[in-house]
């Protein structure tokens, strides 16, 4: 461990309290601290408990972490944390206990863009990327399409207009009865279901647009529920479930398709707790097979939200000598594109 570099990663910028500890590109322990069992009964994130619950949780998670691995702050080389985009309280809290932590333990802050960070959780496991690469980024706040031409280089290639693809998932599931979180329970119920039962619209926007739009889909959805409540009908949940995702996955793999031929990437990875969905991973896969390209997916557990994703950005940034500085501060609006602009390398300000 002595000559590695030791990132301690920390992440809360939605409803997980996440930490996790890399040597190297090596994942040496990581605990992830879900509050879904305490949404749920609100039926979506509140953010003022999710940010007391952070505040609870995340002095524990980091020990754990560390006693896993066997780890005190001194072996650390820098602490990496998610400081944008998310809910504002959940972000403070990550990046005041960074902060602290780092501050206590005279060791450098990186600061870390939430939608990289799941860029990054491809890496995880598989081997070193390979550029130019295509991101598709499909989480409950956002869906990019993303060019890589290096290491912590984005341009954003397209984007949603509107909810983005986790969202449509969580309000579908909700108007079907499904549940909270919606994203997986959809996916379950879709298992029962026939994906041709109903023809859901799928936007392809102006020709050449890469950027995406779900509120159509999502109205469609509602307003054949509706229809069928006023007269009378029956209508069987798990083939709306596969309809409306056998929508997304079409718009999705058209999108990303389109992405791959014009930026010429040879390599596709997917990130965010959408790419959880087996059904999208299996129809992206098989799209990107027919193009010949290389498509690489982080396993679930780290598709959603998770500090190990946040530990090997911030590797990366360590390497690259992007380090933050006292100021840092959350950002709940933050782009990738204002990001990539904004994050020249800042030295750290030691006090003392
Ligand atoms: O990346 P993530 O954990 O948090 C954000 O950064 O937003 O993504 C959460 C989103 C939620 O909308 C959730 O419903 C969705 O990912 N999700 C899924 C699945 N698992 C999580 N959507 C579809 N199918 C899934 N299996
Ligand atoms: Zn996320």
């Amino acid at each position: 461990m002595a000559d590695e570099i030791l990132i301690l990663g920390i992440e809360t910028s939605c409803d997980e309290t996440a930490a996790a500890l890399l040597g190297g590109r090596r994942l040496l322990s990581h605990v992830v601290a879900s509050q879904t069992a305490t949404h749920a009964r609100f039926g979506g994130v509140v953010p003022e408990i999710a940010s007391r619950e952070h505040c609870l949780r995340l002095g524990p998670v980091v020990a754990e972490v560390l006693a896993e691995a066997g780890a005190g702050f001194a072996d650390l080389s820098a602490i990496a944390v998610t400081y944008g985009p998310g809910l504002v309280g959940s972000l403070l809290v990550g990046v005041a206990g960074a902060k602290a932590m780092a501050f206590a333990a005279g060791k450098p802050l990186i600061a870390v863009n939430h939608l990289e960070a799941h860029v990054y959780a491809n890496f995880l496991e598989h081997p070193e990327p390979e550029f130019p690469l295509l991101a598709l980024l499909i989480s409950g706040g956002h869906t990019h399409l993303i060019l890589m031409r290096g290491h912590l280089d984005y341009q954003v290639l397209g984007r949603t207009r509107d909810d983005a693809a986790g969202e449509a998932f969580d309000k579908v599931a909700r108007a079907l009865g499904l549940g909270y979180p919606g994203g997986p329970l959809l996916e379950r119920a879709a298992r029962e279901g026939d994906p041709a039962a109903f023809d859901f619209p799928r936007a392809m926007l102006e020709p050449g647009s890469l950027d995406f739009s779900f509120s159509g889909l999502k109205s469609a959805v509602l307003n054949t529920l509706n229809s069928a409540r006023q007269r009378g009908e029956a209508i069987r949940v798990p083939d709306v479930a596969a309809s409306f995702q056998q929508a997304v996955a079409d718009i999705l793999a058209r999108k990303t398709a389109a992405a791959l031929k014009a930026s010429g990437a040879r390599t596709l990875v997917l990130g965010g707790g959408v790419a959880a969905n087996q059904v999208l991973r299996e129809r992206l896969r098989a799209e990107t097979r027919v193009l010949g390209a290389r498509f690489v997916c982080p396993s679930p557990l780290y598709c959603t939200d998770n500090g190990a994703m946040v530990a090997l950005c911030g590797h990366y940034r360590y390497l690259a000598a992007s380090f933050a500085d006292w100021r840092l501060n959350a950002v709940p609006g933050l782009s990738l594109q204002d990001f990539y602009k904004k994050s020249g390398k800042t030295q750290l300000e030691f006090a003392g």
